[in-house]
């Protein structure tokens, strides 16, 4: 097994980056909290994917989070390349609030991205975004907590996927 996968199951996430005809998507497990305020994400990307070639242009991203009945269109960002592949999906690139690069109308949440921080880590490279604006469906962020309902997707191993029981376990009881 592949050492990283003892950090599984992991939340796969969407990367948009690009704009007009460019625009382009792929898959990433590697997305991560920076900081709570400001708030600021990073995500890691291989120079080999044309993403990673988008967001050092741009200089922003979109991170979106899609849900489970995304799963077939996840695969297919996830594997292959450049905005082409964006044909046989049924993701919709919608106008974001507050960059040029587009958001997922048909994801579960958005959030908008200006690029502050970039360092080679080994084969990948850690893209830090500072959050200017995004969107969030109702239904999935509604009171203190996601929906669990709304079906958040987790990466298991290489085709394998799963997503959240919706039962709560608390401490102390
Ligand atoms: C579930 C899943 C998660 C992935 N996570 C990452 C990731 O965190 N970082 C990365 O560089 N590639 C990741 N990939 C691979 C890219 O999504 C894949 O190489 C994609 O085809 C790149 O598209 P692009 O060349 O159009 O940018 C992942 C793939 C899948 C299927």
């Amino acid at each position: 097994m592949k050492s990283y996968r003892l950090l599984y199951p992991m939340r796969t996430y969407l990367v948009v980056a690009g704009r007009g005809e460019e625009a382009n998507v792929m898959a990433a497990d590697w997305v991560t909290i920076v900081s709570a305020r400001p708030f600021m994400v990073g995500v890691a990307i291989a120079p080999q994917r044309h993403t990673w070639k988008l967001v050092k242009k741009y200089r922003e991203f979109v991170i979106s989070v899609p849900g489970v009945d995304m799963l077939d269109d996840v695969w297919i960002v996830g594997t292959k390349h450049g905005p082409e592949k964006l044909k046989e999906t049924s993701i919709e690139l919608v106008p974001s609030k507050a960059i040029e690069t587009p958001s997922i109308g048909n994801a579960l949440a958005n959030i908008e991205c200006k690029l502050v921080d970039e360092r080679d880590y080994g084969d990948h490279t850690w893209f830090v975004g500072e959050v200017v604006s995004g969107s969030a469906r109702e239904d999935a962020f509604s009171g203190d907590r996601p929906n669990l309902e709304a079906g958040f997707l987790a990466h298991l191993s290489w085709t394998d996927f799963v997503t959240f029981e919706n039962k709560i376990y608390r401490p102390g009881r």
